[in-house]
């Protein structure tokens, strides 16, 4: 009688286990979720078809119209936002230097030079437009 007793318990205990095993895989995926957010922001750059003037000596502000605003004028892509200080203090932080060569390789969905055909000083002005719009206070680099 009392070895039956123990079987009938053990029996209650596997049957809790499998409820409890059921409820845990009828949970949302966050993980999937959370993927999928990262993802988007590359998925929509290819809608920015940056297209530029002819290359030459072209302005920061000329560069920037023409090709940059069109992700950081509304921080589309995830890209820091004109204007925002908050974002690009830890940018600034780098230097022109730093800027420029992350710039030129391009950084997750930021393509190289922005998607620019902008020649090396070019590029660095326009950093600088965009820098200096956004807190920082660097110096435009010398003309070729
Ligand atoms: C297709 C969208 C897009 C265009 C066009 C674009 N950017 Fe960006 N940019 C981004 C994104 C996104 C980031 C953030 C990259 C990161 O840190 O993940 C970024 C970051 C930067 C940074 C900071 C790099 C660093 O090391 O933190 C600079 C500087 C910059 N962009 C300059 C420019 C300039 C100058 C142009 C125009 C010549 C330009 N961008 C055009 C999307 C763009």
């Amino acid at each position: 009688m009392v070895h039956l007793n123990i079987r009938t318990f053990a029996a209650a205990g596997a049957l809790a286990l499998s409820v409890s095993v059921f409820a845990m895989g009828d949970r949302p995926r966050g993980d999937e979720e959370a993927a999928n957010k990262r993802i988007a922001p590359v998925a929509r750059v290819e809608l920015a078809a940056p297209v530029a003037a002819a290359s030459g000596n072209r302005s920061g502000e000329q560069i920037y119209k023409a090709v940059c605003g069109a992700c950081h004028e509304t921080g589309v892509a995830g890209a820091p936002k004109t204007g925002d200080k908050a974002a690009w203090a830890p940018r600034i932080a780098l230097g022109l230097d730093g800027l420029l060569k992350s710039a030129i390789a391009g950084k997750n969905a930021m393509p190289p030079k922005g998607g620019s055909d902008a020649n090396d000083v070019e590029l660095a002005r326009s950093i600088v437009y965009i820098a200096n719009k956004s807190g920082g206070n660097l110096k435009e680099p010398a003309a070729k």
